[in-house]
């Protein structure tokens, strides 16, 4: 049980949620993720670390409802609690100094890629921050992309705010303009990173995406998030989740992440005509699962107590 000390909507269907897990507060790296589940008989889904605070032993995560599991998610508020979150996995982002870095970022992608930007702005390299969201209220994390960048453009599909657009139309601007770009790390819907680099392949420009592929259990073993690199199949979870873009079979992910989808809406339509009922049936069974654990550490207690006499008596 990892319990939730805040959690608060920062956007649209965008909710930023930091839980108790030392262990991988201590651990994390720019570009890594965990594995959560929710309930028992839940699946499990990826989400990318936003921040950590080691001495505080907690991770920030930041959830955008989509469907079943990311919408239970973001009903829930401090004092609730996950059932188990496993990580941070997946190997850390490429941080090196590689002169100009362009950061191409989609919504909940934003929050994703703010740790390789500061790391990379540590790094000495000069970064531009690409923020694109599809309407105003989906817009996130502004300031923060401010501060991890030297320089920031914020684009809306609608022209609500910002200047309108897509992040593509703005990086293809500055290459317009002349800019020398030498490195660009795109985060986002599948359909935007493959049109990145269809920008970015031709100039020979490095470019890595981070693929978001269904993913089961992180370890390599289920084949789930499997994804093609050229002829070479990868695992986007121990293999990833950041790959060179250029190498990427765009059309492949996007086959595979279609896989589910009438399941999928199915169970997003049930989750929301029986929202209240399956907000309070996860409550229930964390509490009992709550009042379980705390049995068994009085009984490991007990234990404990009773082979520490033993071995008194025997010495
Ligand atoms: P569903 O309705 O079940 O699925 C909606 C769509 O999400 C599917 O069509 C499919 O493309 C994808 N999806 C479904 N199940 C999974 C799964 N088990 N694993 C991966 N994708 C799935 N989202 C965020 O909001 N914030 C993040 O920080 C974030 N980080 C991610 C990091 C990685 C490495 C990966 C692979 C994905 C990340 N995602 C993130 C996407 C997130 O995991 C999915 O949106 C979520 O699993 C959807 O679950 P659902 O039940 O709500 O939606
Ligand atoms: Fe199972 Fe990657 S999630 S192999
Ligand atoms: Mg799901």
């Amino acid at each position: 049980m990892y319990r939730i000390v805040e959690a608060r909507d920062v956007g649209l269907r965008i909710r930023q949620i930091t839980i108790e897990a030392p262990r991988i507060a201590r651990k994390q790296r720019p570009g890594q993720f965990v594995i959560l589940r929710l309930r028992e008989q839940g699946e499990r889904i990826p989400l990318t670390i936003k921040s950590s605070d080691p001495a505080a032993g907690t991770v920030t995560l930041v959830v955008q409802a989509v469907g079943k599991t990311t919408s239970l998610l973001s009903c829930l508020e401090a004092g609730d609690a996950v059932l188990d979150i496993v990580g941070p996995l997946g190997h850390p982002s490429e941080i090196a100094k590689y002169g100009t870095a362009v950061i191409v970022a989609g919504s909940v992608g934003t929050a994703m890629a703010l740790p390789t930007a500061r790391a990379l702005k540590d790094a000495d390299n000069h970064v531009i921050f690409i923020e694109g969201a599809r309407t105003k209220e989906m817009v996130v994390f502004e300031e923060e992309v401010r501060a991890a960048s030297h320089e920031a453009y914020i684009l809306t599909d609608d022209g609500s705010y910002g200047k309108q657009g897509l992040v593509t139309k703005k990086l293809g601007e500055l290459l317009d303009t002349g800019r020398k770009i030498d490195f660009v790390l795109a985060v986002g819907p599948v359909a935007m990173m493959r049109a990145v680099a269809q920008i970015t392949n031709p100039l020979g420009i490095k470019t890595m995406v981070s693929l978001n592929s269904i993913m089961v259990d992180g370890t390599g073993m289920c084949g789930g998030c499997r994804v093609l690199l050229g002829k070479e199949s990868k695992f986007a979870c121990v293999d990833g989740p950041e790959f060179d873009a250029s190498l990427v079979n765009f059309e492949v992910l996007m086959q595979r992440n279609a896989m589910y989808r009438d399941k999928e809406c199915a169970s997003l339509r049930y989750f929301e005509e029986h929202k209240a009922e399956e907000v309070a049936e996860l409550r229930a069974e964390l509490a009992a699962k709550q009042r379980e654990l705390v049995r068994l550490r009085k009984e490991l207690g007990e234990l404990r107590e009773i082979t520490g006499e033993i071995e008194a008596r025997d010495v």
